[in-house]
């Protein structure tokens, strides 16, 4: 069914962009079919909870699925194909093979989440190998998520452009997330710190205080505000390595609420 509306689109010489998701489609991900909608006259959207990406203490048993809501977002939306395989599908009896992107992957969210990246990016080869787009899409949210598949798709010339989205937010600045359902209501009221503490960083450091000490600044305020930090740290953009003077920085955050980990991360003017 995939292979044949693809065909169609290569006999048209018509390119596809392809939006990579795991459901629960909120407006975040509606940003990137839109983008992908300007970039290629097809848009292909994919819905995979891709059990390789979850450790075993994490939420794949809960992770929102919402197929119906999602279906009818995607086809307001103008979506050409909506794709949504089986576990089956994608990982049959056999399956072998992993793809493991090294330096980038190994920092912040890689080394809190052993084996996430290599999840990830074994299933984006999957899928890019499975649509062969001309474009991929994929958010600033997961900042690191894009530099590894940023590194890979270079890595490996897969010959994909990859387009980063920005981080789509609800009015008080919290990053729209497929797990902000987890957050019961005074949780929510309490995750505006993420972001809160994210620019109190980024004025801080742009004004010149030391990164460390606007870091531990973050921290405070997310400690305050009831989060256990697993890290705020200011990041070289491109390597995810120690920020260079003049270079594209990146402030990233990670932090635990309850039972729910956040991520955000904001660009930083470091001179
Ligand atoms: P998922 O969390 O569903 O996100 C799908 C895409 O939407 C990712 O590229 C993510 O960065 C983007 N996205 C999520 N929230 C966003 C927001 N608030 N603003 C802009 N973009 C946002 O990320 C994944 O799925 C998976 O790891 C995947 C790439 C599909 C591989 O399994």
């Amino acid at each position: 069914m995939l292979r044949k509306a693809l065909d169609q689109f290569t006999r048209a010489g018509e390119s596809v962009a392809l939006v990579p998701t795991m459901g629960a489609l909120h407006a975040g991900h509606m940003a990137l079919v839109d983008a992908g909608r300007r970039r290629a006259p097809r848009v292909v959207v994919s819905i995979f909870v891709n059990p390789k990406q979850f450790g075993p203490n994490e939420d794949l048993a809960r992770y929102p699925r919402r197929e119906a809501a999602d279906a009818q977002m995607l086809s307001e939306a103008g979506v050409d194909i909506l794709w949504a395989p089986e576990v089956e599908e994608m990982y049959p009896a056999g399956f072998a093979t992993n793809v493991s992107v090294g330096g980038v992957s190994a920092v912040l969210d890689g080394a809190h989440r052993p084996g996430h990246f290599d999840g990830v990016a074994t299933v984006v080869s999957k899928l890019f190998g499975q649509v062969r787009p001309a474009v991929a899409l994929f958010g600033e949210k997961d900042f690191q998520q894009l530099a590894v598949i940023r590194r890979m798709t270079a890595d490996l010339n897969l010959g994909i452009e990859i387009v980063g989205v920005p981080t789509q937010r609800e009015d008080d600045g919290l990053a729209l997330s497929s797990r902000n359902i987890y957050l019961d209501e005074t949780e929510r009221a309490r995750a505006v710190a993420l972001p809160r503490a994210l620019g109190e960083a980024k004025r801080g450091i742009e004004r010149g205080d030391d990164p460390a000490t606007a870091l531990a600044a973050a921290v405070a305020m997310l400690t305050r505000a009831g989060f256990d930090t697993d890290y705020v740290t200011l990041v070289d953009a491109e390597m995810l390595t120690a920020p260079v003077r003049g270079r594209p920085a990146r402030l990233l955050a990670a932090a635990r609420i309850g039972t729910t980990r956040l991520i955000d991360n904001i660009a930083v003017t470091f001179e």
